[in-house]
Order: C-alpha cells, then structure tokens, then sequence
C-alpha cells in the first residue's frame, strides 16, 4: 500500500503520517506539501529518516508535479488546503486555487493512475451552522465563508469525479482539531500561546459560539479508518462529540496557564460568523470502528503542555508573515 498524503507537513496531515506509519507496518507514505504558511518541517522531522516516508515539496494544483508524485500510489488521502475562515474573509483566492482547483487536478490524476482509494478529507463547515441536534452526513451542503464555500467545491469536484468517471472517492467532515503542531492563528493555539506571552486574547462577538472540538490523532485516525474501511461514495463524520462555548475554551486556557483574565477582550465578531457546529458521528462509530479515544479535558491539558515545552516550535512563527496576518485581522477588529 503506497498512500500519498498531500499536506502532509500541516496540522492534521501530520498527525496521519504518523498514526499511519505506527498501524501500518508495511505502508509506504509519500508526502507532497508545497510548504505554504501553515506547514512546518517540524511536523514530520522524525519520521524523515524512515524508509517508508519520502517528501516532495510542490503544489495539488500542478499537475506535473501531482502526476509524479502519483507514480504507484495506490490511495490517495488529501489534506492540503487553505483552511482559516479570517484568511479567506480578507480574500479567498488561495483556497479556491488549492480547495477546489488542487482537488480537481488531485483527482485528474488519482483516475489517471487507477488508485484504489481517493479520500477528500473536508469539514463540518460545509452543512453550515445548526442551532439544534447535529449534522448527519445526509444534510444538504449550506457553507457560509469563502472557506467553507471552497471545501465544499472540493467534495462536490470528487464525487463528480465518482460519478462520471468512477474515482473510488471517500469524504471526511472533520470537526474543530486541536492539539500539538497547530499552527497560531486557530483559537486554541492563539490563545495558548498569547496568554503564555501575556498578550490579549481577541473573543469574537460575545464568545458564546460553539464549536465541537476532536483531537489531531483522533481525527487522523477517523481519516485512516475511512481510507482502510470506507465505502467509496460515502462521507463520515469525524466529530470528537466536545461541544463547548469559545468562552469555555477561553477559562480553560486561561486557568491552565495561569494567565490574567485582563487578558480578556471582546472584539468585532467575525463577518458571517456560524453560531454552531455540532456532529453526528455514529455512522463512522457503526461503519469504521472508529471513536475518538483521547477525553478533552487531558486533550486539552496536553495541549496547553506542549505549547508550554514547545517555544521552539511556535516562537519564529509569531513574527514576519504571522504578524503582518495578525495586525491586519485584529486591528480591523478593535472596538
Ligand atoms: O469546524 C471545522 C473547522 O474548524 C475547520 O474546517 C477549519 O479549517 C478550522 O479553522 C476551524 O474553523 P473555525 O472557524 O471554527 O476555527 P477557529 O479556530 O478560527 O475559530 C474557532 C472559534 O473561535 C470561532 O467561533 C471563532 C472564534 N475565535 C477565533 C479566533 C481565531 C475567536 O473568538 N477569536 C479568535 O481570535
């Protein structure tokens, strides 16, 4: 089984690297990122000696590389994306050249090549917000931010890659990841990390969204599950079933590193903000096999100790572009 994983040096396609390479003794895994913003080597460092792991910098949406990197793959897992909602509200061209463009071309190839398995790993965002019960993979698609709009166009571009020429494609719908190597933009890391610099924590709004958060290894290995055990055409629900306020989110950074509730300040919500995610995850429990293993509460206590211990990781990131990212959207947002 030789899988390529595209974006495999960001969050989430690094926690799969990793899952897979400890469940599967035999696997080969090939790497394609382009190592925008958001990757880090850092992600993959230790399985780069591996001599089941290669790398290949270079973009889904060029279909030279994607065709050589494709070369005796025989599943295909596509986590590369642009994936902030702030980004895509300040100008959502990127994601759709890689969410939708890098998809359709990912899948041009995977057909070309005759793979056994095509998986678009997406996001919850696409059924939109819910203000009761939970999404099940039936619901219509309803996105609401450029982002979402983006993931979206993926998911359809891949079944309609299904469907015309039968590319045996999976869908995921993650929920909100957190966890080690995530980049400082997404709330929990940025606020992590801003409170152990005593810098203010920006809450959007009134802080009583909600959101559904799943561990980075749990939602790797719901992504795993659904490329072993999926049935191609179907979508799964990878939820890791916390629903908890960003205020929540927000008590518990703070108390866990010790940090000042000064730190606290509300700002100008998000344009087009969603209220609510929520998903039912029963048909990947029933299907898959798969639950999330990891409780929030250590999840998330582990989390805060490794951005504690990890300076190294996020220190260089919180400069040049980063900061150029985040005068732009916090400024815009001060009251
Ligand atoms: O639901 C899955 C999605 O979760 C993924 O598809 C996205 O790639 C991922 O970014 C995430 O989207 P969210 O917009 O929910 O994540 P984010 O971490 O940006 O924000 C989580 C919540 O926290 C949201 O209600 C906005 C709020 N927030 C976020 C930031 C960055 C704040 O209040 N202040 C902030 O500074």
């Amino acid at each position: 089984m030789r899988i390529l994983v595209t974006g495999g040096a960001g969050f989430i396609g690094s926690h799969f690297i990793h899952v897979a390479l400890e469940q599967l003794p035999d696997v080969e895994i090939v790497n394609l990122d382009l190592m925008t913003y958001a990757a880090n080597p850092a992600n993959v460092a230790d399985v780069a000696d591996d001599p089941r792991y290669s790398f290949i910098q270079g973009d889904i949406g060029d279909a030279e590389v994607v065709a050589k990197a494709m070369q005796g793959v025989t599943h295909v897992a596509n986590f590369a994306a642009e994936s902030h909602v702030d980004r895509s509200i300040h100008g959502a061209r990127d994601f759709i050249m890689t969410d939708v463009l890098g998809t359709y071309v990912l899948c041009q190839a995977a057909k070309a090549a005759g793979v056994e398995r095509y998986l678009q790993v997406s996001t919850d965002e696409v059924y939109g917000s819910i203000d009761e019960g939970a999404f099940t993979e039936t619901h219509p698609l309803n996105p609401s931010s450029p982002y979402s709009a983006s993931k979206a166009g993926g998911d359809l571009q891949a079944f309609a890659y299904m469907h015309t020429f039968g590319l045996p494609v999976i869908v995921t719908r993650g929920s909100n990841t957190y966890g080690p190597n995530q980049y400082p933009e997404k709330l929990i890391p940025l606020f992590v990390t801003n409170a152990l610099d005593g810098e203010k924590l920006p809450v959007y709004g009134d802080g009583g969204q909600i959101r559904d958060w799943i561990h980075g290894r749990d939602h790797a290995a719901g992504v795993l599950a659904a490329l072993l055990k999926g049935t191609p055409g179907e979508v799964y629900n990878i939820g890791g079933g916390n629903e908890r306020t960003n205020m929540w989110i927000t008590e518990q950074v703070l108390e866990q590193t010790g940090a000042s509730r000064d730190l606290i300040t509300y700002v100008e919500d998000r344009l087009g903000h969603d209220v609510r995610y929520a998903l039912d995850t029963s048909k990947a429990q029933r299907e898959l096999g798969w639950k999330p293993e990891i409780s929030f509460d250590q999840g998330l206590a582990d989390t805060v100790k490794w951005y504690q211990e990890n300076r190294a990781w996020w220190e260089p990131i919180k400069s040049g572009e980063y900061r150029e990212f985040y005068e732009q959207q916090y400024a815009s947002l001060e009251k």
